[in-house]
């Protein structure tokens, strides 16, 4: 693993003067140090590790890819700046006596109680710190050995290996967020076949699952029983003709349906397949969003939600869930940013199946040691040779 980000919140101040000779003196591992300052003192040089570092000015923005702050401003600066510094998901030592009385956020005196520190929560990467006892807070998803199984024999009858298995929803959390969000707080709520697949992350780490069993499907399988057709006909009826927005369809169109026992069509009211989808549709949001409020992911500012799957494509789930879930800002979310991807796998119903690559793609890469385990996603990077790389992840048996 490699040396922490430290950036020296008030580097100019007589604090933060003292707290760079300190690090020096010390020789303290960090791969990069950023002194932060007020606005006067922007631009200045000072000089650390044998390098001239230009300072720059500590705003709320100041902090992404920032692995550990000593802050050294006074009071009010550091109530304005730190909770910005440990929402990107820095470890903050402040000088002030802003935060003495807050329950999460223990006084450390070295000399009096240096073992306080052992119970501070939210350090994702422990290397190179020093701690009397280490807790680990993990999330167990445990799976049916049977399903494994059968999962396992499936693929391997289709004349491919299985190398690795991934739960769903984070195969697609690697194609749809960037560590940023999923450092402040994200969920997806992936809606597939049959079921509708629920993570939340916070602080870069995975913070709630959940399934819902209700995905399209349920909706083909309402159409199908009501109207009294097939599934495959219901199912097509469904991607032609359905949408959870009844009052925007014309009163008066009818749609030809083969009824089974019967060699003549049946009319049907599309605006009837619509209120069929529509009850559907309201009973899944609101499955959705009970979930999400368990979560506890939304609990300080609007929840991040990224609605994917392919059943999130149906027409005005999207806005029945912007309608419904007002505590939330949801997108529909699909596999992009990635160099050598063909466009038509930019739809929602592909995002499992490329973030299940790219999670392949970085643990080759972790394996390798090019990059860390707990470093940034794989979203938004620039995966040149992706499309070449991905025979030599599917192996064939
Ligand atoms: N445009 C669309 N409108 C409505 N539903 C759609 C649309 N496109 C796909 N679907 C539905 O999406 C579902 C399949 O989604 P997806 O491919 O994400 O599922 P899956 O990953 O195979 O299933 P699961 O996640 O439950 O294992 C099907 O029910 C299909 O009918
Ligand atoms: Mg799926």
């Amino acid at each position: 693993m490699t040396d922490p980000v430290v950036a020296v919140l008030g580097a100019t101040g007589a604090v933060g003067n003292v707290v760079l000779n300190v690090l020096a003196e010390r020789n303290f591992p960090c791969r990069e140090l950023i002194p932060l300052a007020s606005r006067r003192s922007a631009g200045k040089s000072i000089s650390f590790g044998g390098r001239d570092h230009i300072v720059r000015e500590g705003t709320p923005e100041s902090f992404g890819g920032i692995d550990l702050v000593f802050s050294a401003v006074d009071s009010s600066v550091s109530r304005e700046l730190v909770p910005h510094a440990v929402n990107a998901g820095a470890i903050v030592i402040d000088k002030t006596s802003a935060w003495r009385y807050e329950d999460d956020v223990p006084l450390v005196i070295p000399e009096v109680n240096p073992g306080d520190i052992d119970g501070h929560n939210g350090i994702n990467n422990p290397v190179g710190m020093h701690a009397a006892g280490l807790e680990v807070k993990s999330h167990l998803v445990t799976a049916g050995d049977s399903f494994v199984r059968n999962l396992d024999s499936a693929v391997v009858t289709a004349g491919l290996k299985v190398k690795q298995m991934v739960l769903e929803p984070l195969a697609s959390s690697e194609a749809l967020l960037t560590s940023k969000e999923k450092e402040r707080g994200a969920a997806i709520v992936d809606i597939g076949g049959g079921t509708t697949d629920i993570v939340a992350f916070k602080g870069g780490s995975i913070l709630y699952t959940s399934v819902v069993p209700v995905g399209g499907f349920q909706f083909t399988n309402d159409i199908s029983m009501t109207f009294n057709t097939s599934f495959e006909e219901a199912e097509q009826l469904k991607l032609k003709y359905a949408s959870t927005e009844p009052a925007s369809i014309d009163m008066r169109e009818q749609i030809d349906v083969s009824v089974l026992g019967r060699s003549a069509k049946v009319n049907v009211y599309r605006r009837d397949i619509c209120q069929l989808v529509r009850e559907r549709g309201m009973e899944l949001i609101r499955l959705i969003d009970l979930k999400l409020q368990e979560s506890g992911i939304g609990q300080n500012h609007k929840a991040q939600v990224v609605m994917t799957g392919g059943a999130s494509s149906l027409p005005g789930l999207f806005e029945m869930a912007q309608q419904y879930m007002p505590n939330c800002n949801i997108r529909i979310g699909f596999p992009d940013h990635l160099a050598g991807m063909s466009e038509e796998l930019e739809a929602p119903a592909y995002s499992t199946g490329v973030g299940m690559l790219l999670w392949a793609l970085r643990n080759e890469r972790v394996a390798e040691g090019l990059i860390e385990k707990t470093g940034t996603g794989t979203r938004g990077s620039a995966f040149g040779g992706l499309v070449n790389k991905i025979g030599n992840l599917i192996g064939t048996k």
